[in-house]
């Protein structure tokens, strides 16, 4: 069986493996659900952005809401990467795994003051500012605290990235960036604020992107807009084109990310703008197929007009499918020599949307594993503990090593922090 675009997860003898090991061993020693990451794999994800960069000045920021998990973050720390970070919460997890803040651009469009002072302290390399607002708040923590904030101008380019509407970002529409109309406005005023040092121009236009014209088309408007800028005699140094580059879930065919950014780059030097330093913010790409979501088949259920594969996992571990009805391929840990029904795998939740796949053929019995795949991005990183259901453990594969990343949670802990008021 060809499992597309998971080339670290494949069957042996009629069993799947990650990396050497097959996942019934894993689930096995580490229960399910369970989160399982090949470390092989995210570092073959990340080559061909180092490869296709290489020779000039450039920083891969690894978006971490995809996956934030220490253990990855380390993973790719070591590898030279900095990370594109949206809250203070995940500057702490950089720091702890051992990251370098100086290598940390700091995005979202909500960043409280409390987060501008940490990052500040903390020596982050640039602000993705989102707004005026936020640079006039920007600019008094920063005077504040007695120093000048490294900023880039998010801006929103207006391209269509033909992707689900609920993770495209830069439309009009879209509640993210600085409108390019207004972009020239804002960098004006960025340079007066004494608190501010202008740095450099970002963008990200959207995820799960599997065609390269959207990015051309986002290059064409952002350097329409650096050359307006630096027409004013201001000084970008870099240029931020953010992530997005989709993955294969079943039958996409995204461009492979070295021949991607060969078409940037192209676009870029034409223009005459190919000294600049270039950063880019992957997150889906680098982790997102070396990860599988493993869950027991708890029971076959047949419905008046479904059958129903009852699964230990459920949308609060998963959440894609319900979210965003993603289609994630669902296959056996253990091939069976037996002819397959038509399922919809659903969790225990109680909610109709807590699907993981709907209409699957699947040979199968109570008992058996199957692995959800690509579930490396936006799996665990999403996960809820919605109906007090504790989350999945994590293990990090590594040729035929296997390590507990993080403990499967105690319902217990979900309430450690609940306080009963005195009885009445
Ligand atoms: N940079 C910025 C500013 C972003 O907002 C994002 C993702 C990225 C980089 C990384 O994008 P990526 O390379 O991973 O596509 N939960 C959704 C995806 C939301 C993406 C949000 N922003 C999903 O599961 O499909």
């Amino acid at each position: 069986m060809k499992l597309p675009g998971h080339p670290d997860v494949a069957y042996r003898d009629g069993q799947l493996h990650l990396d050497d090991l097959p996942l019934r061993e894993l689930a096995a020693r580490f229960g399910t659900p369970l989160y399982a990451y090949s470390r092989r794999a995210m570092l073959a994800a990340l080559a061909p952005y180092q490869r296709a960069l290489a020779g000039r000045e450039h920083l891969i920021c690894y978006a971490m809401k995809a996956n934030s998990n220490l253990a990855v973050l380390q993973t790719f720390a070591q590898a030279g990467c900095g990370f594109d970070i949206v809250s203070g919460g995940e500057l702490e997890r950089v720091l702890a795994a051992g990251g370098d803040a100086r290598k940390v651009v700091f995005s979202g469009l909500g960043k409280t003051r409390a987060e501008m002072a940490r990052a500040l302290e903390a020596g982050v390399r640039c602000f993705n500012v989102e707004s005026e607002p936020e640079l006039e708040v920007l600019a008094e923590v920063a005077r504040a605290h007695g120093t000048r904030a490294p900023v880039s101008l998010r801006v929103n380019p207006d391209v269509d990235a033909k992707t689900h509407p609920y993770i495209s970002t830069g439309l009009k529409g879209n509640k993210f960036g600085v409108a390019h109309d207004r972009a020239l406005h804002a960098y004006r005023r960025a340079a007066e604020l004494p608190g501010l040092e202008v740095v450099g121009i970002d963008c990200h236009i959207g995820s799960q992107i599997t065609e390269s014209d959207p990015y051309l088309d986002a290059i064409d408007r952002v350097l329409d807009l650096v050359e307006a800028i630096e027409s004013q005699g201001l000084r970008l140094h870099h240029l931020d084109l953010g992530g997005g580059l989709g993955i294969t879930y079943t039958d996409e065919a995204p461009p492979a990310a070295d021949a991607l950014i060969a078409r940037m780059l192209e676009r870029i030097d034409a223009r005459g703008h190919g000294h600049r330093e270039i950063v880019l913010e992957p997150g889906r790409s680098l982790v997102g197929n070396a990860g599988v979501l493993l869950t027991e088949v708890l029971y076959l259920k047949s419905g008046e007009a479904k059958n129903f594969c009852v699964v230990d996992a459920a949308m609060n571990d998963l959440m894609r499918p319900a979210m965003y009805e993603a289609t994630m391929a669902i296959v056996p840990a253990t091939l069976r020599d037996a002819a397959p029904s038509t399922y919809d795998v659903v969790g225990p939740i109680c909610e109709s949307g807590d699907w993981l796949g709907r209409d699957r053929a699947l040979a199968v019995q109570a008992g058996d594993l199957l692995a959800v795949l690509s579930a490396g991005a936006y799996g665990m990183s999403m996960a809820s503990n919605y109906n007090s259901r504790g989350r999945a453990a994590e293990v990090l594969v590594d040729g035929d090593q296997a390590w507990l990343i993080r403990d499967r949670e105690d319902p217990r802990a979900l309430f450690a922090g609940e306080h009963l008021p005195p009885a009445r």
